[in-house]
């Protein structure tokens, strides 16, 4: 059904799963002794989450914290608003963020120097796409998926209005999505 409104795959379920094992062994491999805190932001990480850490084989934990940037359309708003907070303290812990996309990198920014503020011994990114041709901030997550060209893309968490993000697939849509 949703499949008729995407005008192309950009990258397959196949290769999301191939690139969490690839990040998931290097995380494992970083943050052997670390006990990070794995810190996925709502709601587009869920799926990419979801699958990187069946393949992180270390001691860690998993929070999730509400962001939004967008509100309902294609170009970031600039304005980051957290819609859930963390339940626990990062202080004094290992943070890894986990992101779906890094267009603008104004949402990662913000994020991470909060948890900087609030203790946290270190804080990096791994994303599941990075969309370098959209960034306004000076950032470059440590831990990148795949990179993809300056398009709006759904799926794997990933929204149009809240639709598509259970496409299991990331796909960028057909125009005439955009006009209804
Ligand atoms: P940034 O703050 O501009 O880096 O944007 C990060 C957030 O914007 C992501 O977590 C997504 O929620 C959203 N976003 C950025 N690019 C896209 C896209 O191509 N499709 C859907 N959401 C996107």
């Amino acid at each position: 059904m949703l499949e008729k409104d995407i005008e192309k795959i950009l990258v397959t379920n196949e290769e999301i799963v191939a690139i969490s094992k690839r990040l998931g062994k290097q995380i494992t491999e970083d943050y052997r002794d670390k006990n990070p805190v794995i810190i996925g932001l709502l709601k587009g990480c869920l799926p990419f989450m979801a699958e990187l850490i069946k393949h992180i084989d270390i001691y860690c934990q998993i929070e999730l914290m509400g962001v939004q940037s967008y509100h309902g359309g294609t170009e970031s708003s600039g304005n980051v608003k957290i819609t859930k907070d963390l339940d626990v303290s990062i202080e004094n812990r290992h943070v890894l963020i986990a992101e779906d996309i890094v267009d603008t990198g104004k949402t990662i920014n913000v994020v991470k120097n909060l948890l900087k503020y609030r203790g946290a011994l270190s804080v990096e990114v791994v994303t599941l796409l990075d969309k370098p041709s959209g960034r306004t901030e000076d950032f470059t997550p440590k831990y990148i998926g795949t990179t993809i060209p300056k398009e709006f893309v759904v799926g794997f968490g990933l929204d149009y209005d809240e639709f598509y993000r259970n496409l299991p697939y990331i796909g960028v849509l057909k125009p005439e999505v955009y006009n209804n």
